[in-house]
């Protein structure tokens, strides 16, 4: 497949701000967040300041992620993480934040974006333990694919997931995305070749849903 970074015009990856102030706020948007106060969380790119807390979040979520996810968990591997999404535009980042608090709910991921006629990319996510199952990814998730849709306009974004993880499948189902296969022995994780189920979601139903 012949990859298309060189394509022209392409938005770059980057703080997803709305151009206008959302209703029923009087609040104007930072220069660094998104989808501000009538949301309960916002979503921004991790910075090198993020570090410390992004860090103790991860000592925190070990037995959530153990078995579905491995984040950064040294501050090299968080280096290295924000090299690879501030650097280049195959990969784009935010970390998901409770609007209220500024606390870290997550972090979602949009990874090896390929543009020209693909135009498809690769979800990758994990919530902190003291935020999951409160709908606050959901959340966060509706705003990143709102950014992968609309900033970046791919026209599929795909999440592979074990059949065994519900919450993950959950989340995406409540977000839209159709399964569309299983592929045997996908992914490497903690040392073994994992079977995941794919699930996508195209540009048209992302569309399609916000008419509803
Ligand atoms: C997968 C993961 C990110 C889900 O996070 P979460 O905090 O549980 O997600 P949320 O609470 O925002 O949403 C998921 C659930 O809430 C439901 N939900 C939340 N708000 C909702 C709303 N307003 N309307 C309808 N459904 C809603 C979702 O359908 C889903 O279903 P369930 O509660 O019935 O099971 C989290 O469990 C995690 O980090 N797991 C470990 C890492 C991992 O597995 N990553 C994915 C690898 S593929």
């Amino acid at each position: 497949m012949v990859r298309s970074e060189q394509e022209r015009g392409r938005p770059r990856p980057r703080d997803y701000q709305t151009n206008s102030r959302p209703r029923n706020s009087r609040s104007r948007h930072s220069g660094e967040t998104l989808f501000a106060p009538v949301s309960a969380v916002l979503i921004r790119k991790p910075r090198g300041d993020d570090a410390a807390a992004f860090l103790a979040a991860v000592r925190r979520s070990r037995s959530l992620h153990r078995g579905w996810v491995a984040p950064p968990a040294t501050l090299k591997a968080y280096r290295v993480y924000l090299k690879r999404i501030h650097s280049g535009q195959d990969h784009c980042g935010f970390l998901i934040i409770r609007s209220a608090t500024k606390a870290l709910v997550g972090v979602i991921n949009i990874n090896n974006i390929v543009l020209g006629p693909f135009r498809s990319a690769f979800l990758g996510y994990y919530a902190f333990s003291d935020y999951r199952g409160q709908g606050l990814m959901r959340e966060g998730m509706r705003h990143v694919l709102r950014y992968a849709f609309k900033k970046l306009k791919l026209h599929r974004v795909e999440a592979n997931i074990q059949p065994q993880n519900h919450r993950s499948l959950a989340l995406v189902e409540s977000c839209g995305f159709v399964r569309e296969g299983y592929s045997r022995r996908y992914l490497k994780i903690d040392g073994r070749w994992r079977d995941h189920e794919r699930w996508a979601l195209l540009a048209e139903d992302f569309r399609r849903r916000k008419s509803d």
